[in-house]
């Protein structure tokens, strides 16, 4: 199938980025609701109303408008549009197709992804990525959004991250369903490629003519003490097999947020350097690195979908996104072909097993009230995507 009737936005897009699960609040219908609440899931706390996002869209929008930034990339819940097999919810499409109006009406292009990390319970019951049925079923999901949304989608991604789902709910035991297993862990990575490409085809066939692709997890690794062939087995599932397969696609996503350390035993977790909340490395270089190393293996345009920090020191927050677009800039100039870059995240949202403790947003949220106030760091992140690459050039 030839894709060049596909559009690709003329500008390049400076964005934020949410998920579904992370903001919106209250949906009980979904593995991870289920998982929270668990004890043995070390879950710091469960994700309750979130930021409220589901009735505050709109207020959402008009900060990322006022911020000057053009595009806002957020996911939609399958477990909202399909709440039980087959049963297809009309006002969460027609929710959706509210946010995508929103987004439009206020320039803003409306970047939608289909899966960040949750399932609906009943797919999570019947074996979620290791049912023989998943496949269809995803596949049968994205028609229903390709159809009722097609039209007002800027950008596609269909799955977020999908090799973190496979490492983190089926090697690391830490997401649903918390499973260790290498086997397991290369299976579901081969299955989640072909829920891709069912996603694809299946959103292909519907209204609108807008790049889809989708948004892979990726690290600058360094192998030390004997590190190297665990660092070569990780690289090759965790992102080879992935950059090999998206030739029919219209576009990489490449998320990154650190550089990680492994030796001939694993993680190391005790190094030295300024670190994140999360306890990462301060490592905003790992922008260009794993656009340049994306760009090794495929022509196709990339666009940065997630970058950030979790810290609660604003002025970190401004230092890791100034060296991030400055690694950018020099990826740029090297005749890479970048189209975006969406800083992770808007809000102070639900940071999965951590709960609320990191703070990844530009705009913090009270718990209480669900009152927005932007920090200095969006001002700053505004004002620097708008002048960019000037915004970068006077860094040594
Ligand atoms: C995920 C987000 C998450 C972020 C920060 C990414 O792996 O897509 O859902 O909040 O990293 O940890």
């Amino acid at each position: 199938m030839t894709t060049d009737h596909i559009h690709f936005p003329d500008a390049f897009l400076w964005g934020t980025a949410t998920s579904g699960y992370q903001i919106e609040g209250g949906d009980a219908n979904t593995d991870w609701y289920r998982f929270e609440r668990d004890p043995e899931s070390g879950t710091a706390e469960p994700c309750g109303d979130a930021c409220d996002s589901w009735n505050r869209y709109e207020e959402d929008l008009d900060i990322i408008q006022s911020l000057g930034l053009n595009a806002y990339r957020f996911s939609i819940e399958w477990s909202r549009i399909e709440p039980t097999k087959g049963e297809i919810s009309q006002s969460a499409l027609e929710h959706y197709r509210d946010v995508i109006a929103g987004c439009r009406r206020r320039s803003i292009l409306p970047v939608v992804t289909l899966h960040h990390f949750t399932l609906p319970l009943w797919v999570a019951d019947a074996g979620g990525f290791e049912s023989p049925e998943i496949v269809k079923w995803i596949g049968n999901y994205a028609k229903v959004v390709g159809e009722a949304l097609g039209d007002g989608i800027g950008i596609a991604c269909t799955v977020n991250e999908p090799n973190i789902v496979a490492l983190m709910g089926y090697l690391m035991a830490s997401f649903p369903p918390k499973v260790s297993s290498w086997e397991r862990f290369v299976d579901v990575n081969r299955v989640m490629r072909a829920c891709h490409v069912a996603m694809r085809d299946a959103l292909r066939a519907g209204p609108g003519n807008y790049p889809i692709g989708f948004a892979l997890s990726m690290q600058e690794y360094e192998a030390v003490d004997g590190g190297d062939d665990l660092v070569n087995s990780l690289r090759q599932e965790m992102e080879d097999e992935y950059l090999r397969s998206c030739s029919g696609d219209d576009f990489i996503g490449v998320q990154c947020y650190t550089k990680i350390i492994i030796d001939a035993n694993g993680l190391v977790e005790n190094f030295d350097g300024e670190r994140t909340e999360m306890g990462y490395l301060f490592w905003p270089r790992c922008v260009e690195y794993t656009v340049r190393r994306a760009a090794q293996f495929t022509d196709l345009p990339i666009i940065v979908t997630e970058n950030g920090i979790g810290t609660n020191d604003d002025d970190q927050r401004i230092r890791y996104l100034l060296e991030a677009l400055k690694g950018l800039k020099e990826v740029q100039d090297e005749g890479v072909d970048v189209r975006g870059y969406f800083q992770w995240s808007l809000l102070d949202n639900f940071e999965w097993t951590f709960g609320y403790r990191p703070k990844f947003g530009i705009v913090a949220v009270d718990r209480t009230t669900f009152a927005r106030s932007p920090k200095p760091s969006a001002q700053w992140y505004g004002e620097a995507a708008r002048n960019y690459p000037h915004s970068v050039a006077s860094i040594p």
